[in-house]
């Protein structure tokens, strides 16, 4: 049985402009937390290439670009669509109330 969703604050919801991306820490993992215009979204924030911090890339319509090597991934679904990078991303899920954003991860 998988474990439940625990939601945790990454930022205030207006700190995070249109096609931008936050780096959020927890538990010694890393996460980016991307704007689109399609919503918010969240991946693994470590490039599976050689672990750049996609918080440092560019966002372009629905994809962030890896800021080493230029390896590109879907943010809505993680998949990885320009190489050298040959992983998809883990995603997960974001929301926003109360004008903050919050990142759910199985606790
Ligand atoms: S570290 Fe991301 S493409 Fe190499």
């Amino acid at each position: 049985m998988a474990n439940e969703l625990q939601w945790h604050e990454v930022c205030d919801a207006d700190e995070l402009e249109m096609e931008d991306v936050v780096e959020f820490e927890n538990g010694g993992n890393v996460y980016a937390v991307y704007r689109i215009k399609s919503g918010c979204y969240a991946t693994g924030g470590l490039c599976p290439h050689e672990q750049a911090r996609l918080a440092d890339g560019l966002v372009t319509g629905e994809f962030v670009e890896c800021p080493k090597h230029n390896s590109r991934f879907h943010i809505p679904t993680g998949k990885v669509k320009k190489v050298p990078a040959r992983e998809d991303l883990a995603t997960y899920p974001v929301r926003e109330e109360n004008g903050k954003l919050y990142i759910g991860l199985e606790g």
